[in-house]
């Protein structure tokens, strides 16, 4: 059984912790949250030992395992002590506020051999993990054109309002945006070249377009957080191939051919335990990404998929070529 020590308790906190508690052969045995209420609330019905300051479970917790859900300023300072107390760690993303930090985290992993796994969950989520498999099959023939868009509310749940201020989340640009760009550098690899435009109007409703063309195609990406609360968040992608067109409108994953429009089916998990109701579809990516890396851990296997140094490529892509175009 691994022993989890949860940091965060907030929002992504508490979808982490739903997933453990679903996952195989894992315990969370230590959470820490400065809000002792939202500590206490994740571990209601565990054995949990509950800490104030994250630095108190990095220091005292017996874990196998840290995963780090604090608010992206911190997470630099909490992943450099956390390497030096477990062999695996996991931290939300954007791996970190600045490029300085993360190329940090690179120089203590390489000194520690800590296993690091960035929360870059569109890797995981079911249709994009499903569109990578199309693209490397090759079977639709070439790429014509690809689109990814993610357009949401603004958030207003952090912790002392910290998401909506840029200097501790990057605002929109970086914290939300990052999902699709780290997505298409996976599959796409980094573009010959970008044309970026990014709308300062106001930081809260930066609107981010980006163009990134390859050998003999482009792929465009959009991202907002400043649309109004009754606009529903929304994630889509549409890939045309030369014989197919793949897509994912957010509601229906379809695939288009010139006989026919069918729908991808996406296989649904049925749940592990019975520990939480519902399915483990409803947790999406974040279980996928979760089972990855707790399965890395439970067999001492490197993690090879959303490390530190793909979390820290798509960083310093975003932050220097993409964001930096228009500056
Ligand atoms: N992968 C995704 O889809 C996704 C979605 C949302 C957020 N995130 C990322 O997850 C991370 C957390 O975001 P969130 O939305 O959960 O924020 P949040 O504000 O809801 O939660 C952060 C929690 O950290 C606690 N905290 C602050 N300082 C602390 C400290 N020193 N020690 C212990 N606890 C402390 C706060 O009390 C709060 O409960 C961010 O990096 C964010 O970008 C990822």
């Amino acid at each position: 059984m691994l022993k989890i020590g949860l940091i965060g308790c907030g929002f992504m906190g508490a979808m982490h912790a739903n997933c453990y508690k679903v996952l195989p052969d894992v315990e969370i045995t230590a959470v820490a949250d400065i809000r002792r209420e939202k500590a206490e609330e994740i571990a209601a019905g565990t054995n949990a030992t509950i800490y104030g300051d994250g630095m108190d479970l990095i220091a005292q917790a017996d874990v196998d395992i840290i995963d780090i859900c604090l608010p992206t300023f911190l997470h630099a300072e909490y992943a450099l002590a956390a390497m030096d107390k477990v062999k695996y760690l996991f931290v939300e993303k954007p791996v970190t506020l600045t490029v300085a930090e993360s190329e940090q985290l690179l120089k203590k992993q390489a000194e520690t051999g800590c296993q690091v796994q960035i929360g870059q969950v569109i890797r995981f989520w079911d249709e994009y993990v499903a569109l990578r498999n199309i693209l490397a099959e090759g079977k639709y023939g070439k790429v014509v054109n690809a689109n990814f868009r993610r357009i949401s509310p603004t958030p207003e749940w952090g912790w002392q309002d910290w998401l909506r201020n840029p200097t501790l989340s990057g605002g929109a640009a970086q914290d939300l945006h990052i999902h699709d760009v780290d997505y298409v550098l996976s599959v796409f690899g980094e573009p010959a070249n970008l044309y970026s435009v990014r709308n300062t109007l106001s930081e809260e409703k930066s609107y981010v377009n980006t163009l990134l063309s390859y050998d003999d195609f482009a792929v465009s990406v959009e991202g907002t957080w400043g649309l109004p609360a009754t606009h529903p968040f929304q994630a889509t992608f549409r890939v045309v191939f030369e014989n197919a067109v793949v897509e994912n409108d957010g509601g229906k994953f379809m695939l288009y051919t010139a006989d026919s429009a069918e729908e991808i089916a996406i296989e649904k998990k049925e749940l592990a335990t019975a520990a939480a109701g519902g399915n483990i579809s409803d947790l999406g990516g974040y279980y996928n990404e979760l089972l990855y890396f707790t399965t890395c851990a439970a067999n001492g296997k490197p993690v090879e998929q959303a490390t530190l140094s793909d979390g820290a490529a798509s960083l310093k892509f975003l932050l220097t070529k993409e964001l930096a175009f228009n500056a």
